[in-house]
């Protein structure tokens, strides 16, 4: 069974931070930033939760999608940053947006492969649902972990979300791939808990760039390939490629080794940083805002992060 997706929507905290501003923070420069990953801007939540982004994100995509809260029977919000361990922002939202106590409501942690698991799962979910439709989002605020004294991170980080409604298709095509690597060598983590080993608290991004960007660069064109060949498809018969917006170095290393034409990468970094789960929903809404996805567009989804975790999905729009 296929998966439709209908609507998208995106909501991003204040105003963008400059790459300058960050150079008020910690030695770095706009030159520096912009040349090794692509990053001009960047949001920060000040007072805004990630319920409160989620929210309006999800209540964008619905209004979008011309869907009622009642019709709603999946909702699920991928994050590594929830405002609390426990009730979910997924609970909250519900609760927010009026959708039907019996819709199946939860959070999923994928790293910033989070939202095509979402995906996938919802896709799984509605199969048992009296309910058309489901809601996924992808809703992070790094902030919360970021180190602001740490210039090899917190310049790459930044709060957001993305949410998109989609429904079970028989002539909307859906293929996915996912997996994890395993990163035993704590090459990017954050440990949520307090570490007491660690006496570490409150909890922040670490990250050695050089090993993820050697993982990235080789995972994406792997799930490129792999999805087209489940397809039967060549990347010629792609209309976008969106990969996880990390960097935009790694996008341009992948297209170099596909020989793949510039123009099919969608590439937004340089508005948002990198938002973990909520990037490729933001590039998809960005997408759908420039006219960019038409219907019957061909798009693949490429999502890599914490856990060296990776997930890809080739959907027709
Ligand atoms: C993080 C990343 C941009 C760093 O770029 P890089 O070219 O690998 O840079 P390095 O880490 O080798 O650092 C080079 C130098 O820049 C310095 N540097 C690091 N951050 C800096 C900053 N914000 N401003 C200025 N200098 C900085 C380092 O201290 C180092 O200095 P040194 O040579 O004097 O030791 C890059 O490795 C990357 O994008 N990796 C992938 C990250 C990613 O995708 N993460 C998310 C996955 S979900």
């Amino acid at each position: 069974m296929g998966l439709r997706l209908l609507a998208v929507g995106a909501a991003v905290p204040g105003q963008p931070v400059s790459n300058d501003a960050m150079a008020a923070l910690v030695d770095t420069s706009d030159k520096w930033i912009t040349t090794r990953t692509g990053i001009r801007t960047r949001y920060f939540c000040r007072d805004e939760k990630n319920a409160d982004l989620a929210y309006r994100a999800a209540l964008d995509a619905l209004i979008h999608a011309g869907v009622a809260a009642e019709q709603v029977g999946v909702l699920l919000v991928s994050t590594f940053t929830p405002d609390h361990m426990s009730p979910t922002v997924a609970c909250e939202l519900r609760a927010r947006l009026g959708l039907p106590e019996d819709t199946v409501v939860f959070d999923l942690n994928a790293a910033c492969a989070g939202f095509l698991y979402g995906l996938q799962t919802a896709r799984q979910l509605l199969l048992a649902s009296s309910r058309p439709y489901a809601l996924i989002v992808g809703s992070e605020t790094l902030s919360r972990v970021l180190d602001f004294g740490d210039r090899s991170t917190c310049v790459l980080f930044g709060d957001g979300a993305a949410a998109v409604v989609a429904e079970l298709a028989t002539d909307s095509p859906f293929y996915w791939l996912g997996g994890s690597r395993g990163d035993a060598g704590g090459f990017l983590y954050c440990g949520g808990l307090w570490d007491k080993a660690k006496d570490e608290a409150p909890s922040v991004v670490h990250m050695q760039g050089q090993e993820v960007f050697r993982f990235a660069v080789e995972i994406i064109p792997y799930c490129i390939e792999g999805l087209l060949q489940k397809a039967g498809l060549q990347l010629a018969d792609i209309d976008y490629v969106v990969c996880h917006q990390a960097n935009v170095r790694i996008i341009q290393h992948v297209v170099k080794s596909l020989h793949a034409r510039p123009e099919q990468f969608f590439v937004n970094v340089q508005r948002y940083g990198n938002t973990s789960s909520a990037s490729i929903p933001l590039a998809l809404n960005d997408m759908w805002r420039q006219h960019k996805l038409k219907p019957g567009s061909r798009v693949i989804c490429v999502g890599f992060g914490a856990g060296f975790t990776w997930a890809a999905c080739l959907f027709t729009w």
